[in-house]
């Protein structure tokens, strides 16, 4: 706090655009009182509340869990709910905010995110079990389940799939989120049908238009890594058949304890 008895203030610069009045978007700016624990996101809320209640964006639930407030600051996707404001300042007490890169810009910080949940969809994000399944639970190994780490956290978010830019090329792009779920279903030893998802991912939209650029993995708010998952999904791709027949083995097998090591 200051001698004066008021807080410091910040200056927060937001890119607007109303589809409606604006033939293209341009930024403004705010000050906003730089509170102890103040976020981004609680900054936004400020504008909104008590200077321009038409500022539009999306957030949910303040906890870093929900996904929907991934946006651009200072160049870089992230999620504005857990970023502390005094941390995004530059040294003349700034900081810049924009929509998540290329997607359709809907209004001031609103993206379309239709492409990121077209290609989700693609990768059939769901699991698909055996027809036999176990009379009382799958047993899964320790391995096999930290296997599992690098993407059952994600969030979708967005924030890897807009920090792409390759999906800033061409939407027919799977994208990193979706290549992370793929590779989820396909390690997953319950999950029956490796082979068939290897198969939809051996393409030129899919693992082999990745061209290892790692904006994804910086992008990332929970420190996940799609490169690695993409590069083990174009591995397993090149042996799919044998891969696919190992899985049939396995699964003869989940319902058994995992013997003790
Ligand atoms: Fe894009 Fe990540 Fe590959 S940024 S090109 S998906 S390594």
């Amino acid at each position: 706090m200051n001698n004066n008895g008021t807080h410091p203030t910040a200056t927060v610069r937001i890119q607007r655009f109303n589809p409606e009045t604006d033939a293209k978007p341009h930024m403004q700016e705010f000050e906003v009182e730089l509170k102890p624990g103040t976020t981004v996101l609680d900054a936004l809320h400020e504008i909104k509340t008590h200077q321009d209640g038409s500022l539009t964006f999306r957030r949910s639930c303040r906890h870093a869990i929900c996904g929907s407030c991934a946006m651009h600051v200072n160049g870089k996707n992230e999620l504005v709910c857990n970023a502390p404001l005094k941390e995004r300042l530059d040294r003349h007490g700034r900081i810049t905010i924009r929509p998540l890169p290329y997607l359709p810009i809907l209004k001031d910080l609103v993206v379309d995110r239709s492409s990121f949940w077209e290609q989700y969809l693609r990768v059939k994000p769901w699991l698909t079990p055996p027809e036999d399944t176990p009379e009382k639970e799958f047993r899964m190994s320790p391995e096999e389940v930290a296997a599992l780490n690098n993407a059952e956290t994600c969030i979708m978010c967005g924030a890897c799939y807009s920090s792409c830019q390759i999906v800033g090329l061409t939407k027919e792009y799977i994208g990193p989120h979706a290549l992370l779920k793929a590779f989820l279903r396909v390690m997953d030893p319950r999950d029956s049908i490796p082979g068939e998802r290897l198969a939809d991912l051996d393409d030129t939209d899919g693992v082999y238009r990745c061209r290892t650029i790692f904006n994804c993995i910086d992008a990332c708010p929970k420190n996940l890594n799609p490169t690695l998952a993409i590069e083990t999904l174009r591995k397993l791709a090149q042996k799919r058949e044998a891969f696919e027949q190992a899985r049939i083995e396995r699964q003869k097998h989940l319902d058994e304890p995992i013997p003790a090591r």
